[in-house]
């Protein structure tokens, strides 16, 4: 007989692994894949927390069948309404047309909007509990992590805490679901990429929502991608982890990314990384924005202190893919970064100032006054201006 596996007594995981979608929303890459986690709990009221994606939906009733037995669902509690979450929602009102869906005044909205759906809905607001047998669930608002419906959803007898899309990780999970089953190593820069990607913009939000998990005694975290954290080490480390990055706090290294055409940019970003390594920076982190996708460039601006950025000029502008990640880290509204930057052109420099506007923009420390720009290939007597943006850089991080 097939075996569901529990994350505790009664609370059944239910969710699934996706290795065949390339882009997470169609933009971020998947290398390793997502877990998309839903939550069965058999209580006296039966309680499914979130669905999945519905690539694969018919595992995932026939899962939920074989932990039932032919029970019904009770409930049906919406913590997200991404699609990555919610888009099995209509395959579970189908089979099971009973279930009370419990959400927020804005879930409903967002079901509506989706999949019109508007019936048998629980409306739940911040702090309200629902006894669900010998458990009861408590709700907590958390919007805009990562959408603005967004709620935790906290069981107090096992003390776990069904967190939506926060303390997720992207990469699928091969066989272990607790931290305490798998060698977490790789889970790490993809927890990274996964907060730096998709909640990285919601900084101030996520510090109001670990204000308020603080009063919570948390055993468990049950997110809705990667690893469900159990051990007390790894629960401090992610709260801990989400506390820095969403204060824009970061390590000591820096970022090196450049957009090149012929490689000219390319050199000129070369000679100021070796001149880093020479002021004693270990952690320096050199990519072409053409050749490596911004998805992994963001997760190092996350996690390091110093970010330099050139460009050759194309079409009067930034090089493309230099532009590209410029605009995401705007939207994205990154913050304390100290910064450098420098262009290249041919006939009409026009980079270098762009870069050197785009810090100022985002009223990042920039280590120098002057524009750094070069005609051409790097001549030796402009060496030292490449060295120099190495030379403050490596001065401003030793003062932070
Ligand atoms: Fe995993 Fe915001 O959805």
């Amino acid at each position: 007989m097939r075996k569901i596996p529990q994350i505790a007594e009664g609370i059944y995981y239910l969710g699934l692994n996706d290795r065949r979608l390339e882009l997470f929303e169609n933009i971020w890459p998947l290398p390793g894949g997502i877990a998309y986690n839903s939550y069965l709990i058999t209580d006296e009221k039966v309680t499914l927390i979130d669905t999945v994606d519905s690539s694969n939906i018919d595992e995932y009733l026939s899962r939920i069948k074989l932990v039932l037995e032919g029970k019904k669902i009770d409930y049906l509690v919406i913590n997200h309404m991404e699609p990555d979450h919610c888009s099995g929602i209509e395959t579970i009102v189908r089979n099971y047309p009973d279930v009370k869906i419990v959400g927020n005044k804005k879930t409903f909205q967002f079901l509506e909007a989706y999949y019109n759906i508007s019936r048998n809905l629980h409306e739940v607001k911040e702090g309200d509990e629902l006894n669900i047998g010998e458990r009861t669930l408590q709700f907590y608002y958390a919007p805009m992590v990562h959408w603005p419906e967004v709620m935790v959803t906290y069981e107090k007898k096992q003390k776990v805490l069904f967190s939506a899309d926060a303390f997720g990780s992207f990469g699928t999970l091969d066989g272990g679901i607790t931290d305490e089953e798998i060698n977490t190593d790789f889970y790490w820069d993809e927890f990274l990429r996964y907060y730096s990607n998709i909640v990285g913009k919601y900084g101030s939000q996520v510090q109001k929502v670990l204000k308020k998990l603080n009063s919570l005694d948390i055993d468990m975290i049950a997110s809705a991608h990667g690893p469900v954290w159990k051990s007390s080490e790894n629960i401090k480390k992610v709260i801990s982890l989400y506390d820095k990055w969403s204060n824009y706090e970061s390590d000591e290294g820096v970022v090196i990314v450049y957009g090149t055409m012929y490689g000219n940019t390319q050199i000129m970003a070369e000679v100021v990384a070796r001149e880093l390594a020479e002021r004693g920076i270990k952690n320096i982190k050199v990519y072409d924005s053409s050749k490596t996708h911004p998805s992994f460039i963001i997760r190092d601006i996350f996690k390091y202190k110093g970010l330099i950025i050139g460009s050759c000029t194309y079409n009067t502008e930034l090089h493309p893919s230099v532009s590209s990640l410029v605009e995401k880290l705007r939207n994205m509204g990154v913050e304390k970064r100290i910064y450098a930057s420098f262009g290249s052109f041919t006939w009409a420099g026009q980079a270098a100032k762009k870069l050197d506007q785009f810090g100022k923009d985002m009223r990042w420390d920039i280590v120098h006054n002057e524009i750094v720009e070069q005609q051409g290939a790097l001549k030796d007597e402009n060496f030292n201006e490449f060295a120099g943006i190495a030379e403050s850089m490596a001065q401003k991080l030793s003062n932070s």
